[in-house]
């Protein structure tokens, strides 16, 4: 096992969003000796309101940029001014339905973005570089396997054919430039923050407001599901123990079909299944992944602790207790707050 790195000028990406939202949360809490900016460009997966609380609680110890990853002079400003020694990169655009329907911002934030964030750790010579990639770039599985590290990466759609590209700019650097850096592959996050659009939260909106849950095909599609502090106590163990240069898979031990989820979810709210309505299938769907985590458990001693019933329990229990979070989502309102709050500033 790899010596445990010490950090303490940190810069998390995207930490607006679901995970990095969960991530900041984390770091901020049981990593009190580092000071975190969070680089945001707060496009319409990113809400400000999901963080807004940990500008007053670590005035200190937590800031907020909003900036393009893309944008190489403004990346160059913000490496130079904070001398980071830890990247964590989770900005991206993470929707696979988005991705079908036009994929060039995609290859912009998920591609162009990783490699000037890997030109900058490389220029000012950053300990440490953590790209957060996705269980996705494997491709899809029938109904046995599962996915390990060294197989090779087969992406069916755009969004996972970006993160592979970024998966193998990552591998680029380290070979040729001697960065130090480590990836994570994970499977499919539930929990609290996701925005309306991924399954979970968007089935039980739907369900709260009583309309149809779109099922797509026949929902007999597999993921695997973890909870997202599972996931974030894992990058925090990746980045500070993972060997350089490695890649790391976690998941969750929790295979479901879609129709289970939904079936959990309506029973959890005391709903009927007329509420399901099957749609047409999504394009490439993507039939299962599953996910052996074998590598990180025995070298690192990760592993998921959430159960997963417990798990979407809660979860659900949050998003029923949140409704004015997703209610201001949906009507648009969460995307003018940062003008008002920010706007004149
Ligand atoms: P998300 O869509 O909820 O959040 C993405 C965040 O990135 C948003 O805050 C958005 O404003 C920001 N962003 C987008 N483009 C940007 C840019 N050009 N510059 C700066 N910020 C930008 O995504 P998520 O679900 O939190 O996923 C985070 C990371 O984890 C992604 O890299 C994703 O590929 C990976 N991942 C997600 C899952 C999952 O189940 N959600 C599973 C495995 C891996
Ligand atoms: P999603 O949350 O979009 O994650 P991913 O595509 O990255 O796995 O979808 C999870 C699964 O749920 C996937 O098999 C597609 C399916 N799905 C539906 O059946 N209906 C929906 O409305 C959505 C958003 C997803």
């Amino acid at each position: 096992m790899g010596r445990d790195k010490k950090f303490t000028r940190v810069l998390l990406t995207g930490g607006c969003g679901f995970i990095g939202t969960n991530l900041l949360r984390f770091i901020l809490e049981h990593r009190p000796s580092w000071q975190v900016v969070n680089v945001d460009l707060l496009t319409y997966a990113g809400n400000i309101e999901n963080t807004v609380d940990l500008e007053k609680r670590y005035p200190s110890r937590y800031s907020l940029v909003r900036a393009d990853i893309a944008d190489a002079q403004k990346m160059e400003e913000l490496f130079s001014q904070h001398g980071f020694d830890l990247v964590l990169n989770l900005a991206a655009e993470s929707h696979v339905d988005r991705s079908i329907e036009s994929s060039s911002i995609f290859v912009r934030t998920n591609v162009l973005g990783v490699q000037v964030l890997l030109d900058a750790c490389i220029k000012h010579q950053v300990q440490r570089f953590v790209q957060i990639s996705t269980d996705e770039v494997y491709g899809s599985l029938g109904q046995d396997g599962r996915f390990t590290e060294d197989l090779p990466m087969a992406p069916n759609s755009p969004y996972s054919a970006t993160k592979a590209a970024a998966d193998l700019m990552v591998r680029a650097y380290i070979k040729t430039y001697g960065l130090d850096a480590v990836i994570t592959r994970c499977s499919n996050n539930y929990g609290p923050y996701q925005f309306p659009e991924k399954l979970i939260p968007l089935m039980v909106v739907n369900a709260s407001r009583g309309r149809k849950l779109p099922v797509y095909g026949d929902g007999k599609n597999v993921r695997d599901w973890i909870h997202v502090e599972d996931h974030c106590r894992g990058i925090i163990v990746v980045a500070e123990k993972g060997e350089p240069g490695e890649c790391y898979n976690m998941g969750g031990n929790a295979e479901k079909e879609n129709i289970e989820i939904v079936r959990m979810i309506l029973r959890h709210m005391g709903k009927g299944e007329e509420l399901i309505g099957y749609v047409k299938d999504r394009p490439g769907h993507d039939f299962r992944y599953a996910m052996d985590f074998t590598k990180i458990s025995t070298t690192l001693g990760w592993r998921p602790e959430i159960d997963f019933e417990q798990g979407i329990h809660s979860t659900i229990d949050w998003y029923l207790s949140h409704e004015s979070w997703w209610e201001r989502i949906l009507s648009g309102e969460y995307s003018r707050y940062y003008e008002r709050m920010y706007g004149s500033r």
